[in-house]
């Protein structure tokens, strides 16, 4: 009788907390149940529960999550950040790939850059794409970046303000929830899943030094709280790339590497510390800044380029320099027939140029 007693009790206990874990999912998780069939759910808030849930975040997401970022305001999506997006949800179907969008309230129910086709197109058809808004003081709570963001003047006045908020805001995306950040103006040209695995990394170019386009971190990993600290302090508002800048010298001073030595990042790509990979150029770097603009547009590295499809996982395109650059959809120039292989939906709807 006793063991029949104890049998009933565990069992009855065990059931009571399926269905308390169940309820808090469903009511935490809504959104998230349908996304698979509907478009709508596939956009949704990112606060209040998820941001600073990271338990639901991950019943939702999964392990691995890739996330862009958006803040500048009443932009329409070109279709090379859709080539991007295009190219990144094909080559890494299982994992959520969700574009933070900035807002400055709640109530902004309708994204701007919604409306591009390109855009929409791909939305709708693909599974793994989501668009998630939060206020910035919303990302920025509880962190040690919050007096900074809101109350300092020399960010509050700088000229590259959303430039450096978005550096800022994908470290605190990281710092909270995990995942990997990509930068608009990347071209993947394969699955990112070898690379992900790393879990920790940051990677180094030719002679920029470590750039944060792409980076991967776990959630509250201390290497991430030491660089929002470390680019908080010595903030300088007029310098452009302050943040990889200061990323750059604070790992070349704690690892006793100059990353800017012609050829240094790739002497070390492997793996320097157990807990923080820093990647070579050979992630997303066939050309560097000052040949990507060639590269491009000019017919002649094409061989090059091709190359880079095997070696390579995808191209830094640098927008920033090489943005206002369009080329014919169907001509031979290297950024047409990477546009054309790896983001074929958005290059056939870009109209005659991408
Ligand atoms: C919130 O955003 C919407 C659309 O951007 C705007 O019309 C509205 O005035 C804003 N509300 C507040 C309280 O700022
Ligand atoms: C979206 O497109 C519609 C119709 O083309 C236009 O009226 C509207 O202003 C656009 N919205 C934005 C935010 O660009
Ligand atoms: C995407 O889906 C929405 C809703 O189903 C529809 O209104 C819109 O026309 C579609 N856009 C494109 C470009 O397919
Ligand atoms: C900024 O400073 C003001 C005045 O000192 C304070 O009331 C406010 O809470 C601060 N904001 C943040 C986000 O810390
Ligand atoms: C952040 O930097 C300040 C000043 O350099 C230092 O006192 C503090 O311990 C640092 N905090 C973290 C979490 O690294
Ligand atoms: C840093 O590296 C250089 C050579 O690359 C070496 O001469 C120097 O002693 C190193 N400094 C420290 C503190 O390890
Ligand atoms: C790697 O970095 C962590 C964190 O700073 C440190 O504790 C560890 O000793 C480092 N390991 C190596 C092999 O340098
Ligand atoms: C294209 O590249 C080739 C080889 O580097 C160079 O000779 C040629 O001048 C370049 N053409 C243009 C238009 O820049
Ligand atoms: C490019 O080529 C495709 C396939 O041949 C064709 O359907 C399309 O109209 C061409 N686009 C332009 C802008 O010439």
């Amino acid at each position: 009788m006793r063991w029949i007693k104890i049998f009933y009790t565990v069992a009855v206990l065990v059931i009571l907390t399926l269905f308390i874990y169940d309820t808090y999912l469903t009511k935490h998780v809504r959104v998230f149940k349908k996304w698979k069939t509907s478009l709508p759910s596939r956009i949704f808030n990112l606060t209040p529960f998820l941001l600073d849930d990271p338990f639901a975040f991950k019943q939702m997401f999964g392990e691995q999550v890739i996330f862009y970022v958006e803040t500048t305001d009443s932009v329409n999506l070109k279709p090379r950040d859709v080539c991007s997006l295009e190219s990144v949800t094909t080559f890494n179907p299982t994992v959520p790939v969700i574009i933070v969008v900035t807002v400055t309230n709640h109530t902004s129910d309708r994204l701007p850059f919604y409306n591009s086709t390109s855009f929409q197109s791909l939305m709708n058809n693909t599974q793994n794409l989501f668009v998630a808004w939060a206020t910035i003081p919303d990302i920025a709570k509880d962190t040690i970046l919050e007096q900074f963001l809101f109350n300092d003047t020399r960010i509050l006045n700088s000229e590259y303000r959303p430039a450096h908020v978005c550096d800022f805001v994908r470290f605190l995306l990281l710092w909270k929830l995990g995942g990997v950040y990509l930068d608009f103006d990347t071209i993947t040209f394969k699955s990112l899943a070898p690379f992900m695995k790393l879990k920790n990394f940051l990677i180094a170019t030719f002679s920029n030094g470590i750039l944060t386009q792409a980076m991967g971190f776990e959630r509250r990993n201390r290497w991430v709280e030491l660089l929002m600290n470390c680019t908080k302090n010595e903030y300088y508002s007029e310098l452009y790339p302050i943040v990889p800048y200061t990323v750059t010298t604070v790992l070349s001073k704690i690892f006793n590497i100059s990353f800017n030595d012609p050829g240094a990042a790739d002497s070390i790509k492997s793996q320097m510390n157990e807990s923080l990979h820093i990647l070579g150029s050979e992630i997303f770097y066939p050309f560097d800044y000052e040949n990507i603009k060639l590269a491009m547009v000019n017919s002649s590295f094409i061989g090059y380029m091709e190359k880079a499809f095997k070696t390579h996982y995808g191209i830094h395109t640098f927008n920033r320099l090489t943005g206002h650059i369009r080329v014919g959809v169907n001509s031979s120039k290297p950024l047409a027939v990477v546009a054309r292989k790896f983001c074929p939906r958005t290059t056939s709807l870009a109209g005659t140029h991408i």
